[in-house]
C-alpha cells in the first residue's frame, strides 16, 4: 500500500471557524475524511502542527514515503527552514492552499517553498487536497 503524508501547518487546526468566507466551513477533520474517502487504497498519514520545528520533523518523517502534500499556512511566505527541509526530501511533493493566494494581499503571493515542490494547488478549497493527492497517485502509478 502506498503511503502519502498530508501535512498542515500553522493555524490550519482552526479551519471551520477561521474566516469561513476565505477558507470554507469544513474543519480539518472534515477535509481529512474527504481525502480518506476519495483514496481508500492509500495509507494516508495526516498531521497538523503550529510549531515550525515539529513540521520540519514531519517532513523528515516522510522520507521513504511515496509522496507528501503540504499546506504550510503563513510559513509558506517566509520559512526558509521549511524550504530547506522540503528541498532535502526526495519524494514527490505538492504545495496546497485552500484560498487563491494570488488574489489576496501582496505578501501572500510569494511562496518560498514553491521552488522545491513538484506542483502547487491554490484556490480550489478543500477539493485542492483531493486534487493534490490524485496527482501523487498518478505519479506513483506512472513513475517518471
Ligand atoms: C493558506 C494561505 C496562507 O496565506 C495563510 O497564511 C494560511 C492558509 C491557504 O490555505 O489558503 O494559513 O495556506
Amino acid at each position: 500500500m502506498s503511503k502519502v503524508f498530508v501535512l498542515n501547518g500553522v493555524n490550519l487546526g482552526t479551519l471551520g471557524t477561521r474566516r469561513p468566507n476565505v477558507y470554507g466551513t469544513m474543519t480539518l477533520d472534515d477535509i481529512e475524511k474527504l481525502v480518506d474517502y476519495a483514496f481508500p487504497d492509500l495509507d494516508l498519514e495526516f498531521r497538523q502542527t503550529d510549531f515550525e520545528g515539529e513540521m520540519v520533523s514531519f517532513i523528515r518523517e516522510a522520507s521513504g514515503s511515496d509522496g507528501l502534500i503540504i499546506n504550510s499556512g503563513a510559513w509558506t511566505h517566509y520559512s526558509y527552514a521549511l524550504h530547506d527541509a522540503l528541498e532535502s526530501l526526495d519524494v514527490p511533493k505538492v504545495e496546497v492552499h485552500l484560498s487563491n493566494v494570488h488574489t489576496r494581499e501582496q505578501w501572500r503571493r510569494h511562496s518560498v517553498i514553491s521552488p522545491v515542490v513538484d506542483a502547487v494547488v491554490a484556490g480550489m478549497g478543500a477539493y485542492g487536497y483531493v486534487a493534490a493527492v490524485g496527482y501523487l497517485v498518478e505519479r506513483i502509478d506512472r513513475p517518471r
